[in-house]
């Protein structure tokens, strides 16, 4: 991150609009407590990232997410002077990409999309994407990897991660209510 390209730190921000409303003698500390107003802070900030993402790779870049950031938010506030109501949430990588890679097989469409209502077929196994996948790494890192992918997302998620979040967003001003 420190010797390629250029790091976007992506942040829910309702400062701004709290420093705005001051100016009108409105207190909208409830409003921008609220679960509500934290996802959509959240949610804008991802889509402002992804579409920096289809920008960039239209323009021959490459990026890479960086949720890595996320192990120390603490000193990523620090580091960027980010004021209260200010919540880092991801990092975004934007350079000239040093090689191109094949693009990781997506999950088959009947397991993310659903018509009228949610209907997950469970006779559609994960078999074929798994060998899919583990070869996809196999390929992609000379042998040195070759996940199945149902194993890897229920290994990771077995694992709790960052439980420190719901303490630091509530500190940031926000999801409390
Ligand atoms: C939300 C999100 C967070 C990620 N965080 C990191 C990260 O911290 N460090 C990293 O090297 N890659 C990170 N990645 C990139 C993945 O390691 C991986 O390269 C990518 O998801 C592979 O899929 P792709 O072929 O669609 O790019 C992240 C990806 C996503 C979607």
């Amino acid at each position: 991150m420190a010797d390629n390209g250029h790091l976007f730190v992506f942040c829910a921000d309702f400062y701004r609009h709290e420093e705005m409303a001051k100016a009108y003698n409105l207190d909208v500390s409830e409003s921008v407590e609220s679960t509500e107003k934290f996802m959509v802070g959240v949610i804008d900030a991802a889509l402002a990232a992804q579409n920096m993402s289809v920008a960039a790779e239209s323009m021959g870049l490459g990026i890479c997410y960086i949720g890595g950031i996320r192990n120390d938010l603490q000193g990523v506030s620090e580091l960027l002077q980010l004021p209260h109501r200010v919540l880092p949430l991801f990092g975004l990588v934007v350079g000239h990409p040093a090689k191109e890679t094949d693009q990781k097989p997506r999950l088959p469409l009947q397991h993310i999309y659903h018509e009228n209502g949610y209907h997950l077929d469970h006779s559609t196994h994960l078999e074929e994407y798994d060998e899919l996948i583990s070869s996809y790494y196999h390929e992609r890192t000379g042998g040195k990897r070759q996940d199945r992918w149902t194993e890897q997302i229920a290994g990771m998620l077995s694992m709790p991660k960052r439980m420190y979040m719901k303490q630091f967003v509530e500190s940031k001003g926000y999801n409390k209510r």
